[in-house]
């Protein structure tokens, strides 16, 4: 009994849908800002070569295996009542072999680069060529401190080019609260740091502070970050960006991010000086600002008007309008932020206080 031969014309059609899915995959602009195909930094680029190494060998195997089951499927099909099992090969002890050892040698020639890389990245730079920044993922920014200097930040990660930025992920940062109880209710849940372009994901555990990552900008630049392990409601909404300077403009942010914020004597700022006194500084720092406690658990604000965006990085800091509806009603702009609504403030104050925040450069 011969078997019907063969649809070749299914199978060059499952070639065709194939082939172009896979052409426009390749549709797009070389400057994705979250493309960890075109690395910026050493970390990034070792591990974009490792993928060149492994993804053409999984193309190659992946093509193969898949070809012979759509091979088999369409050949070996049943026809009606008609059966017609193709030749059977279990306990040929040359094709078990050659199955057994092929993978394995393939195996191993991934492995041996992969696990060099994987000692190479995770070797502590060297203490004195370093600089450390201690990530923190809250429920949905990030705060970023400098142990070397004591600057803290919030959603813009500024580096030196050239320099290896040894980052700890900390899952576990602790503040005191008033009553001299702790806060650790950020820290419940998993963050992924990620910047696609200068390293890979590296995960927030909670109750762990020994996650560490190395990463290095060659040349200055905003690199796109983003949090890539679900956390909650504005996980989407959790971004930041790894601003790469030339070491001696870091030098002067570290510097002027150093210094305490002075009083205003503009008398609208005065009027948002001391609502930010009387609404914010709970859970607010702004160093220099009478008030104010220091570290608390959402951003240290001293330098707001330094950075760019606020809110995880999804609004514009200089947008005024955005600024005064985010604290009237965070929650409206931005699902399952933690900070407290302060609707209750009039127009006018609710200006004052951007205008204030806006000031403080
Ligand atoms: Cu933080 Cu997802």
């Amino acid at each position: 009994m011969r078997a019907r031969r063969p649809r070749w014309s299914s199978v060059a059609k499952v070639a065709l849908i194939t082939g172009f899915a896979l052409l426009l995959a390749a549709c797009g602009t070389s400057d994705l800002p979250q493309d960890a195909l075109t690395p910026a930094g050493p970390t990034a680029r070792a591990q974009d070569d490792l993928w060149k190494l492994v993804f053409p060998i999984a193309v190659v195997v992946f093509v193969l295996v898949q070809g012979l089951i759509i091979f088999a499927v369409i050949r070996f099909r049943a026809k009606g009542d008609e059966v017609d099992l193709p030749k059977q090969v279990a306990g040929n002890t040359r094709l078990e072999i050659a199955w057994t050892i092929v993978p394995a040698l393939l195996l191993l020639y991934i492995a041996f680069p992969t696990v060099a890389t994987i000692f190479e990245q995770a070797a502590e730079p060297d203490e004195a060529e370093r600089v450390d920044v201690t990530v923190v993922g809250k429920q949905y920014w990030w705060e970023f401190v400098y142990p070397q200097s004591g600057v803290v930040t919030a959603n813009e990660m500024v580096i030196p080019t050239g320099t290896p930025v040894y980052v700890q992920l900390d899952g576990i940062a602790t503040y005191e609260l008033d009553d001299g109880a702790e806060d650790q209710a950020s820290n419940l849940v998993m963050h992924s740091f990620w910047v696609p372009k200068l390293a890979g994901k590296v995960d927030f555990v909670p109750g762990h502070d020994d996650r560490y990552v190395t990463l290095e900008a060659d040349e200055p630049g905003r690199y796109a970050g983003q949090c890539a392990e679900f956390c909650g409601l504005s996980h989407a909404n959790m971004k930041f960006d790894v601003v790469a300077v030339e070491p001696a403009e870091y030098d002067d942010w570290i510097a002027a991010q150093s210094e305490e914020a002075g009083q205003p004597e503009d008398e609208q700022l005065r009027l948002g000086y001391d609502l930010f006194g009387a609404n914010c500084v709970a859970c607010h720092a702004v160093d220099g600002h009478e008030a104010s406690v220091g570290v608390r658990t959402g951003p240290n604000l001293t330098h707001f008007a330094s950075r760019e965006t606020f809110a995880g990085g999804i609004f514009e800091n200089a947008d005024t309008e955005q600024l005064k509806a985010w604290i009237a009603n965070p929650q409206r702009e931005k699902p399952g932020a933690q900070m407290i609504p302060f609707g209750s403030l009039a127009d006018e104050e609710l200006d004052a206080l951007a205008a204030y925040l806006q000031s403080l450069d």
